[in-house]
């Protein structure tokens, strides 16, 4: 008979970027003896091109099981609330049925209604935030009301932060006009019952966001318990915790990988936005300009739905030189010895891996929190620059040029290059036996078994 030191259900958000960190929080947490349900809606489900994590998978339902492709924020969060209450439930109780009784829910922070259902049920409960620990302290600080918005000034100072100019801050709190029910979502929602739940996880690791981690523990009982990197790529304790397992898109992972290998050491700049930034066609313009123009080689990831936007013949004049894929394995990518930088929009996946596996970046930010990333990518980490855009918006050609050849050569690149790797370290040391993350993993399981 299967044993087990107690059972977590975890619920991510139904997005590449918000799945993978939550999985490994839960091979994590697997590993030290917790049975794991992990629960992604219906539609996910069946859309799925991969699930390879050795997990059980439930399902719920957001209420659109055959998609939710046109539906804006303000109708589906609401729905998702209303329907995936109820799936919610009827899952726990399933599970209660079936001899294995659920002993606490782990949700992501962007589904704060899960906390109602587990309070309901008489369930414990665990908020799982999978940004950055600068990030939910600035949108902490808007729920409560001691950042203003719209922000009156072109810079705020928050405790536990650098001093910040707006153009730093999240795009929902530096223009929370544009997306009016994100704001809602990420500046509100999403901090109004938060620290009423048992546990408070943040995806992030103490050496790297010391000040701000120090400042909201002051005031939280926050754990950290990242970075949610597979165990290959950090301490190596978790076999055959090499890749995250749950697959939205399909990678092309033998072309990529094939190409690389022929390729010369740190002679590549990899290129991509992840799973949801939309580039303006102009954008994508220069980048590819950029791009064609550079000595160095490319691997640039284009996802199906943005390859229209690519220019005329780009793909044919750049043969050889460069090589255009849908999706890769980004983890192997980065950890390639022929990759020499990252062009990345700083999501806090793309951060986190980067920063982990010791590759330089050039952070072109899109939207949500990638900007603060950036910021840290460049001030405060240094191991990166960040290729700034015009007064229309667009970063230029000549801009990404100038990143690209001071990241991959000279004097500016090795001072990089030497940040980056003390990350990696201090990245791995987190997960070493008795470090910080590993710590408050077991902290959080050796609780939630006495009680
Ligand atoms: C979203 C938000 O945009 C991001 O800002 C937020 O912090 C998390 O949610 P996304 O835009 O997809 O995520 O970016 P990111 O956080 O970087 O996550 C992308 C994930 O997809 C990463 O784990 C990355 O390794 C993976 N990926 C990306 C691939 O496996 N292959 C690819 O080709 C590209």
């Amino acid at each position: 008979m299967e044993t087990h030191r107690a059972h977590c259900l975890l619920l991510p958000y139904p997005v590449q970027g918000h799945l993978n960190p939550m999985l490994q929080f839960a091979k994590r947490l697997q590993h030290e003896g917790v049975k794991i349900t992990f629960a992604i809606t219906k539609f996910l489900f069946e859309t799925l091109d991969e699930v390879s994590a050795s997990i059980s998978v439930e399902t719920i339902s957001d209420g659109y099981d055959e998609g939710a492709n046109g539906i804006v924020m303000e109708i589906y969060w609401p729905r998702f609330q209303k329907v995936g209450s109820e799936t919610l439930t009827e899952l726990i109780l399933k599970l209660q049925d079936s001899g294995c009784p659920v002993d606490c829910i782990i949700y992501d922070s962007f589904l704060p209604w899960c906390l109602d259902v587990a309070k309901d049920l008489g369930v414990r409960a665990g908020v799982f935030f999978t940004q950055s620990c600068a990030v939910n302290n600035i949108y902490n600080h808007v729920h409560k009301g001691l950042l203003k918005l719209p922000l009156e000034e072109s810079g705020v100072d928050i405790p536990g932060l650098p001093p910040l100019l707006a153009s730093d801050l999240p795009s929902f709190v530096s223009n929370p006009g544009l997306y009016p029910a994100s704001t809602q979502l990420f500046a509100h929602d999403q901090m109004e019952n938060f620290e009423e739940a048992d546990w408070i996880f943040f995806n992030t690791f103490y050496g790297l966001e010391e000040e701000a981690i120090h400042w909201m523990a002051k005031i939280l009982p926050v754990k950290t318990i990242g970075p949610t990197i597979p165990s290959m790529y950090l301490e190596k304790r978790l076999e055959d915790d090499k890749q995250y397992g749950l697959n939205l898109f399909k990678p092309m992972t033998n072309a990529c990988m094939s190409w690389l290998n022929e390729r010369s050491i740190s002679s590549v700049v990899y290129v991509s936005f992840g799973s949801l930034a939309e580039l303006e066609v102009k954008q994508m313009e220069e980048l590819a300009w950029s791009l064609r123009a550079s000595s160095y080689n490319f691997l640039w990831v284009v996802r199906e739905s943005e390859s229209k936007k690519l220019p005329k013949d780009f793909v044919k004049e750049t043969f050889g030189k460069g090589l255009i894929i849908s999706w890769c394995p980004q983890l192997d990518v980065l950890a390639h010895k022929s990759v020499g930088c990252f062009v990345t929009h700083c999501g806090w996946n793309s951060t986190l891996e980067a920063l982990s596996l010791g590759v330089p970046m050039i952070a072109m930010p899109q939207w949500t929190d990638q900007s603060t990333n950036a910021k840290f990518v460049m001030d405060v980490w240094k191991t990166g620059i960040k290729a700034g855009p015009d007064e229309a918006g667009i970063v230029r050609r000549d801009a990404i040029s100038q990143c690209i050849n001071l990241v991959m050569d000279g004097k500016k690149g090795q001072e990089i290059s030497k940040h980056a790797k003390k990350w990696k370290d201090l990245a791995r040391q987190a997960f070493d036996e008795g470090g910080s993350s590993d710590k408050n993993i077991k902290d959080f399981v050796s609780k939630l078994i006495q009680s």
